[in-house]
């Protein structure tokens, strides 16, 4: 899957995404409160941000904080809401981190929940997000490791996916472990800080969250 299609996907999936309960609130919680401790004063930018239910609930603890996505549909609706709630401190900005309209070393902070796995050119994106960060920023992220789910799920997952997929109705997905992420990041010029498993359901061990520090 190229961008384009990737853009097509997530732009068809915005409004269901958008109307779709958080998987694990409680979980979620987790995450929120670990990254508010690294974003006072911070400029943050947000990769992957979705329909911005993560930018609105963090923009408050942040000095300036750019959210940003491939999805334009993503976005309008993110926009929405921001205004429905009153408005927001977040800006909302159509990119990816390889193209994105910012000088390098731009950012304190950079934050990318639920997006590594659906990337395939993940190393050029950490090497961008390396790029966009000050020396010693930070890139937060949360990602689903679908290659330390057990035998069944993920042979389930490697039936179905690719049939979904080319139907139009999946995103291309990569399975991968947190120690082969971790080394993703290493490569690309990162130290890890900090590791956690934020969750409440049975597996929890198939989400990362990582803090990783910009050599
Ligand atoms: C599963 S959603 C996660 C949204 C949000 N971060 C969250 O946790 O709810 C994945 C998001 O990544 C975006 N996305 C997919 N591929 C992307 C890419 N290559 N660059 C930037 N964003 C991308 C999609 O448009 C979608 O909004």
């Amino acid at each position: 899957m190229g961008l384009e299609q990737d853009t097509r996907f997530w732009d068809r999936a915005a409004a269901k995404y958008a109307a779709s309960a958080l998987a694990d609130p409680d979980g979620y919680e987790q995450t929120l409160a670990a990254t508010r401790n690294h974003l006072s004063g911070k400029t943050v930018l947000e990769f992957g941000c979705g329909t911005g239910t993560t930018a609105i609930k963090l923009a408050p603890d942040a000095r300036r904080y750019v959210a940003t996505d491939i999805s334009p549909a993503m976005l309008v609706i993110a926009r929405d809401r921001a205004s429905a709630e009153g408005g927001s401190k977040a800006e909302f900005v159509v990119a990816i981190p390889e193209n994105a309209p910012f000088e390098s070393a731009s950012f304190d902070v950079a934050i990318g929940f639920n997006i590594l796995h659906l990337v395939k050119a993940r190393p050029d994106m950490l090497r961008a997000l390396h790029r966009l960060l000050k020396p010693g920023g930070l890139l937060i992220t949360k990602t689903p490791c679908l290659g330390e789910l057990g035998f069944l799920p993920r042979v389930m997952i490697g039936m179905v996916v690719p049939i979904m997929q080319a139907i139009g109705k999946a995103p291309y997905v990569a399975s991968f472990s947190s120690s082969q992420l971790e080394a993703e990041m290493n490569a690309a010029g990162f130290d890890i800080l900090e590791r956690a498993r934020h969750g409440s359901k049975p597996k929890p061990e198939a989400r990362v969250y990582l803090v990783a520090r910009k050599r």
